[in-house]
């Protein structure tokens, strides 16, 4: 087998992923000490049984082939001890073997429990950024996937213990008879785990080749499949389309695994009969000793019986710490992902939000670019925003509207200049008490597959249960015209996903989404396009209430309609990631610039 230095720097990286292993024992222990004491115990005494069955099977043949030599000696009654002990050996275990099953089932369970629970709480500290990234997706399906694959290789760390130990209760049998015919053994078994460990290495690397086919496979599928999709790819006749597309990749991903099966089948056979004449070597040589009258019938049954279990186990051990290692490959991805720290994240001496906020925000040259991105998304953007404000962003498109939120709500940090909050930089803000000050409701918002409840609940989760407040804020939202015609009122599931659940059109759920917005109880309110599903009376029902509530806070609403903007005390117009101009309605009209520009256009179309 040739290697290319690609493959002999593998081999490194190989054994450089051994090391993952012991953190992860360390969260296999965490994750329930009793049933790994209890595993491992039980696989240590089922260990020792092997070698004491066989030592209990030579004596009962010694005694058996004795009495055939001297058939005058009386009835020797031992046998029935011996017998008796060869039983209680197989029923140990069996024994053994069940509690091993049990405790590998509690484990299990355990584990992957344990493992979603932390890649669920470490993937909520991280950037948004890191969510907007397809590498840091692949990283995160991959460590998703790994709390239920790795089980596999929990078993097999508990396989190599017991291996081990009986591969040294047999070994230590065999030493003391010849040395020699142990070592024999070991060397024609160690290129059998080369070839194993290195075929288990190919297999990662291919495995994490194919992780972006996978993926978009796994995309394609629910795709076609889902309801959200149904309609579009109906009326345009696109299930052909995507099946042919799906076949194509799954012939790679199939024609990749082939090959590698095909090579693994060569090498594999090759090194499997390399142990085979190391085993049938060692046999040879106990059959001549018996053969010369050296050793009895017994100790031959013995000696065959350890030279084949210690060549199986060898076997059984590199190959099972072949697989360990292969394994450890994937975890890589897990510990990565645990690795990973966010960039935005509370200073040490991190200091609380004011409340209430007296000067309010101040935009200094505010410059900003996505990671990943040249173009600037804002450049040198100043803007001030007051305590008692009601402020509407106007753009077209792409003009960074969605950006300027992202910012203040620190999901982003600016990439030059800084943005002040009563004087102070954002980032000086502890960013929880920050954001809990802010309401915001995205242009995409969640719509929660959940009761009617929650899905107003979540604007503040303490209040999820008042009863009083959830009602206030759905009034408010005008969410409770809505809960009134549904069944379970606020017990009532929302989205189709689960049984009894009710759908509702995109201006009921955005009604529910300003809700949350509204129970929040924050002192900035932003409104990213709140209104575009809303049909007209319902905007301007929501604006008025959205007036009365922002009385003496901030709120910045983002809009493309001007009935709207124009109720706003103050308007800025965004173009090119700066401010084209800003004022009042009827400063901006009588300036005649962009703004009276966009307003003629829309205001044309209602005459
Ligand atoms: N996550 C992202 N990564 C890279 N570029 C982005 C990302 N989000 C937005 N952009 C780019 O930044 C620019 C501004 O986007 P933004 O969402 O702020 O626009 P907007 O003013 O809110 O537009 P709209 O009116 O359509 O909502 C766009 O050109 C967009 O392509
Ligand atoms: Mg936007």
């Amino acid at each position: 087998m040739t290697m290319n230095p690609a493959e002999q720097k593998s081999w490194r990286d190989r054994a450089a992923a051994l090391q993952n292993i012991p953190p992860v024992l360390k969260l296999l222990w965490k994750s329930g000490p009793g049933a790994v004491s209890g595993e491992m115990i039980s696989r240590v005494l089922a260990a020792l049984v092997p070698v004491a069955t066989l030592w209990v099977a030579a004596t009962i043949i010694n005694i058996v082939v004795g009495k055939i030599k001297n058939p005058g000696e009386p009835f020797p009654s031992s046998i029935w001890f011996w017998l008796a002990l060869e039983f209680s050996l197989a029923a140990l275990g069996s024994i053994f073997g069940r509690l091993i099953g049990y405790f590998d089932g509690r484990i299990a369970d355990n584990f992957s429990a344990e493992v979603s629970v932390r890649i669920m709480q470490h993937a909520a500290t991280l950037d948004l950024t890191s969510f907007e990234d397809p590498v840091f997706y692949d990283k995160l399906e991959r460590a998703r996937v790994q709390a239920t694959d790795r089980i596999a290789m929990l078993n097999a760390i508990g396989n190599v213990v017991q291996q081990f130990v009986t591969l040294a209760s047999l070994a230590i049998a065999l030493f003391i008879y010849n040395p020699l015919l142990f070592f024999f053994l070991v060397i024609c078994v160690v290129p059998s785990f080369l070839g194993e460990s290195h075929f288990a290495f190919l297999g990662y690397s291919l495995a994490y080749r194919l992780t972006p086919l996978r993926r978009e496979l796994d995309y394609l599928r629910v795709l076609g499949t889902s309801r959200e999709n149904a309609k579009e790819l109906k009326i345009f006749g696109l299930a052909p389309w995507l099946r042919e597309r799906f076949s194509g990749l799954t012939e790679q991903l199939i024609d990749e695994n082939r090959n590698m099966a095909k090579r693994r089948l060569g090498w594999g056979t090759v090194f499997a009969i390399l142990g085979s004449l190391g085993y049938y070597g060692a046999y040879a040589y106990v059959v001549v000793q018996a053969l010369q009258l050296k050793i009895s019938i017994g100790y031959l049954q013995f000696l065959v019986g350890t030279i084949g279990g210690t060549s199986t186990q060898i076997a059984a051990i590199f190959s099972t710490f072949s697989s360990i290692a292969d394994q450890s490959l994937f975890l890589t991805d897990l510990i990565e992902f645990f690795a990973m720290k966010p960039h935005i994240h509370s200073s040490e001496n991190a200091i609380p939000a004011p409340r209430p906020i007296r000067e309010g925000f101040d935009f200094q040259n505010v410059r900003f670019h996505y990671p990943g991105a040249e173009r600037l998304v804002l450049r040198d953007l100043n803007l001030r925003i007051e305590p008692g404000e009601r402020i509407a962003l106007v753009g077209a498109n792409g003009q960074g509207k969605t950006t300027l939120v992202k910012l203040i709500t620190r999901l982003y940090d600016p990439t030059g200049g800084r943005i002040l909050l009563d004087g102070i930089d954002l980032r000086e803000y502890d960013i929880d008490s920050l954001q809990r000050e802010i309401g915001v409701i995205f242009q995409d918002f969640v719509r929660f597959d959940m009761p009617a409840r929650a899905n107003i609940g979540v604007g503040r989760l303490e209040h999820m249960d008042n009863e009083c407040r959830v009602r206030e804020a759905a009034r408010k939202s005008r969410a409770d015209e809505i809960l009134r015609k549904l069944p379970g009122d606020l017990e009532q599931m929302l989205g189709r996903r689960f049984e009894g659940g009710v759908d509702l059109s995109g201006g009921e759920w955005q009604k529910f989404a300003l809700a949350r917005a509204y129970l929040r109880d924050a002192q900035v309110l932003i409104l990213d396009e709140p209104t575009a599903a809303l049909d007209a009376v319902a905007e301007f029902e929501v604006f008025k209430r959205f007036s009365e509530l922002s009385e003496g806070r901030m709120a910045l609403l983002i809009s493309h309609r001007f009935s709207t903007v124009r109720m706003a005390d103050r308007i800025v117009v965004l173009e090119d990631g700066a401010i084209r101009e800003q004022g009042t309605h009827d400063q901006l009209l009588s300036r005649g610039g962009l703004y009276a520009e966009m307003f003629e256009l829309q205001a044309a179309n209602y005459r």
